[in-house]
C-alpha cells in the first residue's frame, strides 16, 4: 500500500495536536515515527487506521483519500490495515490459537480446519510454534506482542501499524520483537510503520525516520541523517534516549 498524509490537523477540545502533518510512505517500506511523549504519534495512527477523523487535511491510500469515506465503505478499506496495539489486546478468555483465529473466524467466516492451518503458520512466523493452546496470561510480555502480532497478520494486511511494539520490555526481548517486525516486512512487503521511543530499535530496523514535534514534522529521512542532524530538537531527542538507555 501506498500511504500519504497531507495537511492533518485535529484539535481536542481547544488542544492542538496535530498541526499540518506531511508525510509519505511508500509501497513496502519500513518507517519508524518518533517523539515526545503526547506530540500525537497515536492520534496520528487512529487517523489512519479512520478510528479518528481529522479537521483538515487528507489521508491518501492508494491515491483514494479515505477522509470523506462512508462508515461502509471504511470497513473495507480498515481490513487493508493490521495495527498493533500497545497493550497487545489480547483477549484473555480466550487461548493463544483462538486469538490469533478470530479474525478469520469472525469477521471472515473462515471453517475450524482453515482457522487451524493459517493460525499454525502465522504463529510460526512470529516464532511462537505449538503456543495454540496456551492462555494468554501464561505468556511473557514478548511473546505476547508476537501473538498480536500473528494475529494482525492473519488479515494479509498491506499495512501494518505497530505502536511502541517494544515499550516495556527488556533490551533482549525488545530486539527478537524488531526482528519479528523486520522478517514480517521483509516476507509480506506491507508498508509497515512503527511508532517507538526505543532508540535501538530505531537504527535496528527503520529504513525512514519521521520525527514529530508539537504536531509538525521535522525530520524525515534515513537513519543516518537523522543521527548526523544538526537540529537541536532532534539533537536533545537522541541524547535524551542515549541517556535513558545508557541508565538501564
Ligand atoms: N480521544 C482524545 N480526546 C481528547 N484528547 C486526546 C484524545 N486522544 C489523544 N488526546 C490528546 O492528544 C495528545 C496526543 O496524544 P497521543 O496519544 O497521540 O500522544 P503520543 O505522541 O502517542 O504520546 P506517547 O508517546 O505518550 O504514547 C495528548 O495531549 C492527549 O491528551
Ligand atoms: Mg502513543
Amino acid at each position: 500500500m501506498k500511504l500519504k498524509i497531507e495537511g492533518l490537523s485535529k484539535a481536542f477540545d481547544g488542544n492542538q495536536v496535530l498541526r499540518g502533518v506531511d508525510l509519505e510512505f511508500a509501497e513496502g517500506e519500513l518507517s519508524v515515527i518518533v517523539g515526545a511523549s503526547g506530540t500525537g504519534k497515536s492520534v496520528l495512527l487512529k487517523h489512519v487506521v479512520g478510528l479518528l477523523k481529522p479537521d483538515a487535511g487528507r489521508i491518501l491510500v492508494d491515491g483514494q483519500d479515505i477522509v470523506a469515506l462512508s462508515e461502509d465503505d471504511l470497513m473495507a478499506v480498515r481490513r487493508r490495515f493490521g495495527m498493533i496495539f500497545q497493550s497487545a489486546g489480547l483477549l484473555q478468555s480466550l487461548t493463544v490459537g483462538q486469538n490469533v483465529g478470530i479474525v478469520l473466524e469472525e469477521l471472515q467466516g473462515k471453517g475450524t480446519a482453515e482457522v487451524g492451518e493459517i493460525v499454525t503458520a502465522k504463529l510460526k512466523a512470529v516464532g511462537l510454534d505449538g503456543r495454540e493452546d496456551q492462555m494468554p496470561a501464561t505468556l511473557s510480555g514478548g511473546q505476547r506482542k508476537r501473538a498480536a502480532i500473528a494475529r494482525a497478520l492473519t488479515t494479509e494486511a498491506d499495512c501494518l501499524l505497530f505502536d511502541e511494539p517494544t515499550a516495556g520490555l527488556d533490551p533482549v526481548i525488545a530486539a527478537t520483537i524488531d526482528e519479528v517486525i523486520r522478517k514480517v516486512n521483509e516476507t509480506t512487503g506491507a508498508t509497515t510503520i512503527v511508532v517507538t521511543h526505543d532508540l535501538a530499535s530505531i537504527f535496528a530496523i527503520a529504513q525512514k525516520v519521521h520525527m514529530l514535534y508539537e504536531g509538525k514534522v521535522i525530520f524525515s529521512g534515513t537513519t543516518d541523517e537523522f543521527r548526523a542532524s544538526d537540529d537541536k530538537r532532534i539533537k536533545e531527542f537522541l541524547a535524551r534516549d542515549m541517556a535513558a538507555q545508557n541508565s538501564r
